[in-house]
């Protein structure tokens, strides 16, 4: 049977670039894919100077393609600016990979999503964002889809966790459908936190738990 992936998809797959965590990344992401559920985190150390990023490191939990894609765009990002960078595309790293099968395609976006989320959320975290949309419910809800369900490997909105969402003078209020004392209601707490408040307006999240 012949390969689907190219030569150069398999060299990083085998021998991935820039794996890892940084400690005290300046910004980071994760995101999950809606397509397959698997999820790609991205770190950033960046020259508050020439906003130049000088590392950049990503942890896989996806395929082979994702691991690969993954790779390149840490190879592909690391000395650029952020403006650079952010104008990396998923084409651009499927053809860095020498192509993708259509079939995997979401997994090069879901690498380059995960790099363009962790760019913005440099960019929140320093008062960079030029677009100082107010925050509104919807806002929050898109937010939302990107913290996982980790009992089902799903978003919070698609599993229907999320009960309530309100906005008010800088308070984002949330009513999360599972008891307090559940396995996962702290990393849920920290995820949806970690997610709301780099929005440029918001000043506190408020999390309540059912029962
Ligand atoms: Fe999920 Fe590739 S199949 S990222």
């Amino acid at each position: 049977m012949p390969m689907p992936y190219s030569e150069l998809v398999m060299e990083h797959f085998r021998h991935p670039r820039n794996v890892g965590r940084i400690e005290d990344a300046d910004a980071k992401s994760i995101e999950g894919s809606p397509a397959c559920g698997d999820m790609v985190a991205v770190y950033l150390k960046v020259d508050p100077e020439g906003l130049r990023i000088n590392d950049i490191k990503f942890e896989s939990y996806g395929c082979a393609s994702n691991i690969a894609t993954g790779s390149i765009i840490t190879e592909l990002a690391k000395g650029k600016t952020l403006e650079e960078a952010k104008a990396i595309s998923w084409k651009q790293a499927s053809e860095a990979l020498g192509g993708l099968p259509p079939i995997k395609t979401h997994c090069s976006v879901l690498a380059v999503d995960g790099l363009r989320a962790a760019i913005q959320n440099y960019e929140e975290r320093h008062g960079l964002v030029k677009e100082r949309v107010p925050t509104t419910v919807d806002i929050v809800r898109k937010r939302l889809k990107r913290v996982m369900n980790p009992v089902v490997g799903l978003d919070l909105v698609r599993t229907k966790l999320v009960r309530d969402i309100e906005v008010a003078d800088g308070t984002v209020s949330l009513v999360i459908d599972l008891p307090a004392d559940h396995q996962f209601a702290n990393s849920i707490h920290e995820d949806v936190r970690e997610k709301i408040e780099p929005l440029w307006d918001v000043d506190k999240v408020v999390v309540e738990f059912t029962e």
